[in-house]
């Protein structure tokens, strides 16, 4: 890396300003962390004229700092107690070093693996709402012809932080709770799909399925992400299903396809008790993804666009996998008698929209299915 010498003037208390202004709006409105991470390191470089801008965030469980500093670029990763960070994450005190190399506290190892040149740090913790230290700001190099970190824009970037503060710990709470959030489902839809003997792969499978056919028909990544994420519960409700009939390896009578059309409403029941967006989903998506366009569905039989879009998308996406994929009652089916199916019940089974969506992306559905598939 080499050393960057354009030298810049202080701005003015308006040119501050602005620069707040242009990013708060962005940093308000991210919701990934490593995003942030970038965003926030942005803006402390701009706010104090560095050269360069960290934002380390403490993890605990692995006893390291990390950060991520430009896009495509991994993680980087230091010690609790390691560099000026690990010091200022330990005293929990804002420092300023003007001359790095005559300050003990500088590793000057860093800058003999990296050939950057650090002449000045100013290194600030990051408190959440309890007071508890979870991160720390550092910027490198003052790059105005006074070359000296000032008091002032210590008392900037301590501004930065305070806000930054609160800002990741929502975002890296809202993460957590998420990742959690799939974590459980995808659990729970295994064990559902074990019981019946469709391997874990099925729900997979109708979560990508799911997923493609909502972005074919224009729905947004964010949208189409948590239909992703709720597809694998549509057929939770099986779990309550008896043994004699959920594994029963031949045709169901009428009644026994009586009982078993009740995991769609057992499902919707164990799931709509949340208030939670993703779990909402699911809920529908295990009430309605056996509902036909034509209205000859269940459990209601509603028909066209009663029957919500997740509803209509994963129809589509667990029935192209339950005739893709042999079963104790049948056979495994080939691709010809499959699109002959969606063809045919174009506007019977299934909306006239998600068939035309099936045809488009045709190949990524068989791309999915090989990608995804049982060994047996
Ligand atoms: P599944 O196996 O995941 O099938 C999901 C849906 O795919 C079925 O909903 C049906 O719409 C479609 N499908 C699956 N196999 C075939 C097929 O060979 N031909 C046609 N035309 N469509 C097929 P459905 O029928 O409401 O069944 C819901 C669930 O009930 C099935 O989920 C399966 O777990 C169970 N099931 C249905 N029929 C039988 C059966 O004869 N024997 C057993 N053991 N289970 C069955
Ligand atoms: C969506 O675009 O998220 C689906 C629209 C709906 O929720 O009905
Ligand atoms: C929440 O955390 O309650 C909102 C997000 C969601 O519903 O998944
Ligand atoms: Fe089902
Ligand atoms: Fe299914």
């Amino acid at each position: 890396m080499e050393q960057e010498n354009r030298l810049k003037t202080e701005p003015s208390p308006q040119e501050t300003l602005r620069t707040i202004f242009g990013y708060i709006n962005k940093i308000a409105n991210e919701r990934d962390v490593e995003k942030l991470l970038i965003m926030l390191a942005d803006m402390g470089r701009d706010l104090v004229t560095a050269d360069r801008c960290t934002v380390w965030l403490i993890d605990e469980k692995r006893g390291v700092l990390w950060s991520k500093v430009a896009h495509g670029i991994d993680r980087l990763e230091v010690g609790l107690t390691q560099g000026i960070a690990g010091y200022t994450a330990q005293k929990g005190e804002p420092i300023i070093i003007n001359d790095a190399y005559n300050d003990p506290r500088f590793d000057k190892e860093v800058d003999k693996r990296t050939g950057y040149h650090t002449r000045n740090i100013l290194a600030l913790p990051i408190h959440d709402s309890n007071g508890q230290i979870i991160g720390v700001y550092q910027a490198i190099n003052k790059m105005t012809p006074a070359a000296k970190f000032s008091p002032t824009d210590r008392e900037h970037l301590l501004l930065a932080a305070s806000y930054t503060g609160r800002q990741l710990e929502s975002v890296a709470l809202q993460e957590e709770i998420e990742n959690t959030q799939k974590e459980i489902i995808f659990t729970l839809a295994e064990t559902g799909e074990m019981r019946s003997k469709e391997t874990g792969n099925h729900v997979k499978r109708v979560a990508e399925y799911s997923y493609h056919l909502a972005r074919a028909i224009g729905f947004s990544e964010d949208e189409a992400n948590l239909l992703r994420n709720a597809a694998p519960l549509h057929d939770i409700g099986k779990i309550a299903i008896p043994d004699a009939i959920l594994m029963k390896p031949g045709v169901l009578t009428d009644e026994e396809r009586e009982v078993m059309k009740n995991h769609t409403t057992l499902g919707y029941e164990m799931l709509s008790h949340s208030e939670r967006s993703l779990l909402k989903a699911a809920s529908t998506v295990a009430y309605q993804h056996h509902e036909k366009w034509n209205g000859g569905g269940y459990p209601r039989g509603i028909a066209g666009e009663q029957i919500h879009v997740y509803g209509r998308i994963t129809a589509v996406a667990d029935v192209f996998d339950a005739l893709g994929c042999e079963r104790v009652y049948k056979k495994a089916w080939l691709a010809e008698k499959i699109d002959a199916l969606f063809a045919e019940e174009r506007g019977e089974h299934f909306d006239p929209q998600l068939v035309d969506a099936y045809f488009q992306i045709r190949d990524k559905m068989y791309e999915i299915q090989r990608d995804y598939a049982d060994r047996m």
